[in-house]
């Protein structure tokens, strides 16, 4: 939807055109504004630990923490209870569970799936979305099965289809490969659909670049000490476009309900081409290092936070996202509780 701009500068030249009168009072300013974040915008990345009563702080990411189960349940509940309506889920799985084949990811009671157990039964009316993928759980922490330094695709999809079965199974509501594999979103949609899970959705992380900006994450799931080499061969080369495009197309021929740009600020262009031109929902991950930056800035008293936290996510509503992943989800979720 364009103006006429030209014909319209050339018939009212005599006029002055001033756009500052729209900003003149905040009154005005409301008026005027085309896009706002609600709570109904976020959905909160929580990390998941083993024991019990136990809240974890994560040193690059100040003011996140891994939580036990019994924990995460009462976040959950004051999540719902700011009206926040997803959760998606984060194992930090105990290293000696770790192993090359990521074998720990197939444990129906392994922890993700035990928190959404829990999760669910205390919690039923908040959202519950998965990670599917293998680094959690691998001893190389890369996303998919390792052999002679290659990744191997059509393998890994055989075992990403399994974990999101049992993780449908505990009653995830959706379930979102992260892995970036050729062809899973087919094999799970198939799959899940076989398996009388005809109601679960699928959120692809589907523009999803091999990027420095997940670097605290990796603290967080307690695989950056253990990743071998880089993620180049599966994640998208941040120098490219219109390949994501392309990315994004499959995963919606192949099943997917949601379609995933990550990260977020560094890629707000994905996200608008994504959005103009598939028309589909369209989220964005403000991953951890995005968060991070926004947190030890304003901790050195560089930027105020709470203001650059709350223009970052608008400014991914102005990109067309439909909704953001991000750290902030509870702090935001007060902020704007506050000031209804
Ligand atoms: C891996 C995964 C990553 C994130 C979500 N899922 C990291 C990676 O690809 O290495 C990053 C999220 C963040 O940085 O906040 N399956």
């Amino acid at each position: 939807m364009r103006w006429p701009l030209e014909n319209r500068l050339e018939t009212r030249l005599d006029l002055p055109r001033r756009l500052r009168r729209g900003r003149k009072a905040e009154w005005a300013r409301k008026l005027m504004r085309e896009n706002r974040l609600t709570v109904e915008d976020l959905i909160w990345p929580v990390f998941i630990t083993e024991g019990t009563g136990v809240t974890e702080a994560i040193a690059t990411m100040p003011g996140v923490n891994r939580y036990s189960m019994d924990q995460a349940v009462e976040q959950a509940r004051e999540a719902a209870s700011l009206g926040i309506p997803a959760l998606a889920l984060f194992p930090n799985t105990p290293s000696h569970l770790r192993d090359e084949t990521g074998s720990e990811a197939l444990n129906p009671d392994n922890l993700i799936c035990r928190a959404i157990r829990a999760i669910k039964a205390a919690v039923p009316e908040i959202g519950i979305i998965t990670d599917v993928a293998l680094d959690p759980y691998t001893s190389h922490g890369h996303d998919g099965l390792l052999a002679e330094g290659r990744i191997l695709n059509d393998e890994t999809v055989a075992m990403l289809v399994r974990q999101a079965l049992i993780q449908a199974d505990a009653g995830a509501d959706v379930i979102a490969p992260s892995d970036m594999m050729d062809g899973r979103v087919a094999a799970i949609r198939e799959a899940l659909d076989a398996a009388g899970f005809a109601d679960v959705s699928i959120m692809a992380y589907a523009a999803k670049y091999a990027s420095a900006f997940y670097g605290p994450f990796r603290d967080a799931v307690g695989s950056s000490g253990t990743l071998k080499g880089d993620k180049k061969t599966y994640q998208m080369d941040p120098a490219n476009a219109v390949e994501a495009l392309r990315e994004v197309e499959l995963d919606l021929a192949e099943g997917a309900d949601y379609v995933m740009v990550k990260p977020g600020m560094p890629y707000l262009d994905i996200i608008t081409r994504v959005k103009d031109h598939f028309g589909v929902p369209t989220f964005a991950y403000q991953v951890s290092g995005e968060y991070a930056m926004i947190m030890a800035a304003a901790e050195r008293g560089m930027l105020d936070g709470e203001k650059a936290m709350l223009e970052t996510l608008l400014a991914f509503k102005r990109a067309g996202c439909d909704g953001i992943l991000t750290y902030f989800a509870p702090r935001v979720a007060r902020l704007l509780a506050s000031r209804d």
